[in-house]
């Protein structure tokens, strides 16, 4: 079992990821070492719920949990206050108390709605997050950001709940469709580029066909790889908890990939407008940083090699900049990026200008 440990200050707040194949039958074990008391409330959406829930909560019950098992409908409408409120009701109804608490077992949905309702609930229980999705297995699960969405925006509420215990069973990956694995594969190449040139040669090697092939032959490279990525993002959020620059480097490929997501009107999939975003971040790299041509190529290269797209679809250019919040008549517009030095090595650069990329979306938009 690979464990990787989140260093935090403050007593008992370090916590660790465990990877291995075959993790959810052993939860019971898991748990007791982290978790007070042996009531436990599981979160799922209804798709994960009916593939693994019962499983998982009849496995724990015979191991010495009062587990009971919640789900929640599919999709990011489910980080909402009614859903929010629906589970609290639920939970004060069965009985929680402040001994009690509570697993995410799902996608980032699930990681950041239980995450949020564990930080508020009677003024915080602790949260397992047992993450299903490739996208949370390296991303969502990591970190302690919590959050619902509200009308007037995404992750507008939320609070910083660390985990107890993050519990990674890539076996998981073996029933989740092909476009969400390529979503959490985006995720995976970007802590590549940010921070370990290893993992990207491992991708564009050996690695190439793992996280698109379903049978998942070869899962000793397919732990290394999660476990590799897992420990990118727990080192950022590790140095910097709270949202410093460091942590921002985890936004390569963010700032486009924001914009293009909010004007496809999310048609497009995060992993897929990052992608993109992380294409344009690789040529102005190369024209701002000093990354060489070749590794741009290489770069891109390797996301078009993994199924992800590197160039935006056909979306009018306006609206692009307009959610960029670029105007079009201020040339002098300059905005934050993270771009590359080299691939591995990531720095905050407060000022692309504007007219770059706007340039960028000229060669490269279809609309
Ligand atoms: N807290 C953070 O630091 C952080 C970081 C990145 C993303 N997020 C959040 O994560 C969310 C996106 O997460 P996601 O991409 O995991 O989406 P998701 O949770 O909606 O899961 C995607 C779909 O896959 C299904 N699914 C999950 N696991 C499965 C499995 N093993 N087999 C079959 N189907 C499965 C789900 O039912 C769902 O329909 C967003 O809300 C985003 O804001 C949070
Ligand atoms: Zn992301």
């Amino acid at each position: 079992m690979r464990s990787i440990v989140v260093p935090l200050p403050g007593r008992d707040r370090s916590y660790r990821i465990v990877v291995e194949p075959g993790l959810r039958h052993h939860l019971g074990e898991l748990l007791a070492q982290v978790l007070p008391g042996r009531r436990l409330w599981l979160v799922s959406d209804v798709r994960v719920g009916r593939l693994y829930g019962q499983e998982v909560a009849e496995q724990l019950r015979q191991q010495g949990f009062q587990a009971a098992l919640l789900t929640v409908p599919r999709g990011e409408g489910s980080k909402s206050w009614p859903v929010l409120a629906r589970l609290i009701r639920i939970l004060l109804d069965q009985g929680a108390d402040r001994g009690s608490a509570l697993m995410a077992l799902g996608g980032g949905v699930v990681g950041d709605l239980t995450g949020f309702l564990a930080a508020v609930f009677m003024r915080g229980l602790p949260v397992v997050q047992v993450p299903t999705t490739l996208l949370a297995m390296v991303d969502a699960a990591i970190g302690g950001k919590t959050a619902i969405n509200i009308p007037a925006g995404k992750n507008l509420v939320g609070a910083f709940h660390q985990p107890r215990l993050v519990v990674i069973d890539p076996e998981f990956l073996l029933t989740l469709p092909a476009r969400e694995r390529r979503n959490g594969l985006a995720e995976v190449v970007k802590t590549g580029f940010i921070r370990d040139a290893g993992l990207l040669e491992l991708l564009a090697g050996p690695g190439r066909r793992l996280l698109r092939d379903p049978g998942l032959k070869n899962r000793d490279l397919l732990t290394e790889i999660i476990a590799r990525a897992a420990a990118i993002k727990a080192e950022v959020v590790a140095a910097d908890e709270q949202e410093g620059d460091l942590r921002r480097v985890l936004n390569f490929g963010h700032t486009l990939g924001h914009a293009l997501e909010k004007a496809s009107r999310f048609r497009l999939k995060h992993g897929e407008a990052v992608a993109v975003g992380m294409a344009a971040a690789l040529d102005f790299s190369v024209t701002l940083t000093g990354l060489s041509p070749e590794e741009a190529h290489r770069g891109r290269e390797l996301l078009a090699s993994m199924g992800l797209p590197t160039q935006p679809p056909p979306l009018p250019k306006d609206e692009i900049l307009r959610a960029l919040k670029v105007d079009k008549k201020k040339q002098g517009e300059r905005l934050v990026f993270i771009l590359l030095r080299r691939l591995g090595d990531a720095v905050v650069y407060p000022a692309v200008p504007g007219a770059l990329i706007a340039a960028w979306l000229d060669e490269h938009a279809g609309g």
